[in-house]
């Protein structure tokens, strides 16, 4: 078979570790690897370069993907499903591993439906995709993220300051849960609950009172009423770009105008999503790949490799695209357990 591998969507640690792990596997059965380049576009405009596994060796420890990537939706103009469809034809594509988060599995999924063979890996830093216990890239994310309060908390112990680190992870809290619980914040925001001025000010007011500083993570999908909507950026699938509404600078000004307390805030943006894949990354992204391609073989076309407990397994691309998956109550339970106030 020849198979055809992209990533779509943002990019994160551990693209590189799949897209080798499925070259590898495809290799072992027998079987030739050609990338798209740009996620979607390039099975749209038709441009590749070949995969080999000698060019591979090193890629599991190397963050963004050799492949590139954008979000270009394919679908969005019949004339542009065509010309994909055409694509996959020309090149002689028997099957294609889309690996990507919820935009680039509902394209995968529109081609299946389209009656072409496709396979989905998950990955996303936002681990928001629903049908898996994890995605790579959140793991590596949340890491950075870590680092960073970290390195706050000196600067905010040091000037008896409030410091907040803003993160992302679009609609789903996961990784300010995750940044939030390892480092041991003060106040952690999730865009799961609503936004509780009383408590955070509660919070902060009493980690001051302990210990002379205050450190909160918050998440950039967070809603604290600001107006959104049609006047603000969108990407091509139709997101807001949600770090543009600031919220972790809002929230110092608020802050720092009820208290008194001097307050700061940090964005961490796109540095989250660099950098070599964590230990954990670089393993669940070969397994995914690697489930993927075995998927293929198994004529097990339209599913995606996802991980449950200890197992890969495949799952319908509509269970895994159902819905968003958001940080339920027991994990929030645990989170405020260590707040203070
Ligand atoms: O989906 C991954 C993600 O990093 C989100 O957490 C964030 O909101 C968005 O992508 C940023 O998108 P872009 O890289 O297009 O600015």
């Amino acid at each position: 078979m020849r198979f055809g591998v992209l990533t779509g969507g943002g990019d994160c640690p551990g693209l590189n570790a799949a897209v080798r792990a499925v070259v590898f596997r495809a290799a072992r059965a027998g079987h030739e690897t050609v990338g798209f380049l740009d996620g979607w576009k390039g099975v749209r405009d038709g441009l590749t370069r070949p995969l080999r596994s000698e060019d591979l060796l090193e890629a599991i420890s190397r963050g963004g993907t050799v492949l590139g990537s954008s979000r270009t939706n394919p679908f969005a103009k019949p004339e542009d499903a065509e010309r994909a469809l055409a694509t996959l034809d020309r090149l002689g594509i028997d099957v294609l591993i889309a690996i990507g988060g919820d935009d680039t599995l509902s394209a995968a999924r529109e081609l299946h439906r389209r009656g072409r063979r496709v396979v989905g890996v998950p990955k996303t830093m936002d681990n928001d995709v629903g049908g898996t216990d994890w995605t790579f890239g959140f793991d590596s994310a949340a890491t950075v993220a870590v680092d960073a309060v970290a390195r706050l908390r000196d600067t905010a112990a040091s000037h008896h300051r409030v410091v907040l680190l803003e993160v992302m992870g679009r609609h789903a809290g996961w990784v300010a849960l995750a940044t939030g619980l390892a480092a041991a914040a003060d106040a952690t925001l999730l865009p799961e609950e609503p936004y509780d001025e009383p408590r955070l000010l509660a919070r902060v007011r009493a980690a001051v009172a302990q210990r002379g500083y205050a450190l909160v993570v918050v998440s950039e999908g967070i809603d604290l009423g600001s107006p959104t909507g049609s006047a603000a950026a969108h990407d091509e699938f139709g997101h807001e770009l949600l770090r543009e509404r600031g919220v972790g600078s809002s929230l110092a000004r608020r802050i720092e105008s009820a208290t008194g307390f001097e307050a700061r805030s940090a964005q961490i943006g796109h540095i989250q999503r660099g950098g070599p894949p964590t230990l954990f990354d670089r393993i669940l992204a070969t397994r995914l790949g690697a489930g993927a391609v075995d998927l293929a073989l198994a004529g097990r076309f339209g599913e995606v490799a996802v991980l449950r407990g200890e197992e890969v397994l495949g799952v319908p691309l509509d269970e895994a695209l159902r819905e968003t998956k958001r940080v339920p109550p027991s994990w929030r339970d645990l989170l405020h357990t260590f707040e203070p106030g």
